[in-house]
């Protein structure tokens, strides 16, 4: 059986780190969380050096991968087929991984300004079958066209003006669609809900996770995003000074296709936005429902087939409208 990408990524970035101290790293990672942390857009580049993208590819791709992973197995059934994707701000190349899976005819095209980010992104995908490019662009600049744009932990590293303007840069450039993925953090989700926004003035049609085209109903002090599972490495372990064999990665995000361009996104089910609570005999599920409401739903075991749905259902997932019953 073939590895999965979580798994081959991890096998390049041994071969990448073996013989490289991890007290270097260590002092990169410090600096990177330190960066990333202090949040705004950056003055300069923040993945300059060769050791500094090293750290990153260590301790952020195999999150981000997941992030991105999970964004799209929940997507791309109302995606459609993707024969060409391009990736701005594409880094290391999470998205690529992701997108390569998902579509592995498709051609991906990285773009980004850290040339030496992009140079251990070819060197990860050596072995991997596909057609994954990696160019330097800088935001601003053209966006060559393709069926699907994404941009993932991007917006948080660009002025307001400058997020606003490569959303607009990427919807002109979707022939099919946009993905836009950020931290889970409230911030995160600001800034995915400002790119909804300008998704839906474009006339672009929200496919997920949204059930609705409606305003968010999720107010502050609470927020919209998704959890996806990492196994940590031996190497991420070191790094990030933790014993736990894994993480859990938050992410908030949205995709949105252009009207017409495919006719799979029609869904009347809900959204699943927290861990669903299971006790003895009722499953409780937070939803955001077509009607651009959200809140809770208790299924109990009298529901049947909603029931056993429910104990399968999870966070993320599509809760579907003919088991909507008992409660909600
Ligand atoms: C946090 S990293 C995310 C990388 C990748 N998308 C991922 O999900 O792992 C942010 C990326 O955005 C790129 N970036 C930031 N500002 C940019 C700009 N003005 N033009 C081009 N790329 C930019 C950085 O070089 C970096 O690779």
């Amino acid at each position: 059986m073939q590895r999965t990408p979580d798994l081959r990524l991890r096998d390049a970035l041994d071969a990448e780190t073996a013989g490289v101290s991890s007290a270097s790293l260590v002092v990169s990672v410090d600096r990177l969380i330190g960066r990333y942390r202090a949040g705004g857009a950056a003055s300069a580049p923040i993945l300059a050096s060769a050791m500094d993208v090293l750290a990153y590819a260590n301790y952020r791709m195999p999150a981000t991968l997941a992030a991105c992973r999970n964004v799209l197995w929940h997507s791309a059934s109302r995606i459609g087929e993707v024969t060409s994707v391009v990736d701005l701000g594409g880094g290391t190349g999470a998205m690529a991984w992701a997108a390569a899976e998902e579509w592995p005819d498709a051609s991906v095209t990285v773009l980004d300004q850290a040339g030496e980010a992009m140079a251990l992104g070819r060197r990860l995908r050596s072995a991997e079958p596909g057609s994954v490019e990696f160019r330097t662009w800088q935001a601003g600049s053209p966006v060559p066209a393709a069926d699907l744009v994404t941009i993932s932990y991007v917006l948080s590293e660009l002025r307001d003006a400058d997020r606003s303007s490569i959303v607009l840069s990427a919807i002109r450039a979707a022939t099919r669609g946009v993905v836009i993925v950020e931290p889970g953090t409230p911030d995160g989700h600001r800034r995915v809900l400002a790119a909804r926004a300008l998704l839906l003035e474009a006339g672009l049609r929200v496919v997920t996770p949204c059930p609705h085209q409606l305003a968010c109903p999720i107010a502050a002090p609470d927020w919209c995003h998704f959890s996806a599972r990492v196994e940590r490495s031996a190497m991420h372990r070191r790094l990030k000074g933790g014993d736990l064999g894994h993480e859990d990665e938050k992410f908030s995000y949205v995709v949105a296709v252009v009207d017409g361009s495919t006719d799979l996104y029609a869904a009347d089910g809900s959204r699943v936005i927290r861990h669903p609570m299971k006790r003895k005999g009722l499953v409780e599920l937070q939803l955001c429902r077509p009607d651009g409401s959200a809140g809770r739903q208790i299924v109990t075991k009298k529901a049947g087939v909603a029931y056993r749905t429910a104990r399968d259902v999870r966070w993320g997932d599509d809760w579907p409208a003919d088991d909507r019953v008992n409660g909600g």
